[in-house]
């Protein structure tokens, strides 16, 4: 499963790079994105981020 951040609808919170810093990280424009076309490592991380993003942006 490849975890995807809207970069039209994420506001930079940085929820996700704090709960799953493996493959979410805050990039130079502010906003999300994944390291380099990371796969979830399936600990639970992306969907505890993707839960807590306050605006829905990522998509498992
Ligand atoms: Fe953006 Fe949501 Fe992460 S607002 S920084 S994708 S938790």
């Amino acid at each position: 499963m490849k975890p995807t951040v809207d970069k039209e609808t994420c506001i930079g919170c940085g929820v996700c790079a704090s709960v799953c810093p493996d493959v979410f990280e805050i990039g130079s424009d502010g906003l999300a994105g994944v390291i380099g076309g990371s796969d979830c490592g399936g600990c639970g991380c992306c969907e505890e981020a993707s839960e807590n993003c306050p605006v829905g942006a990522i998509k498992l």
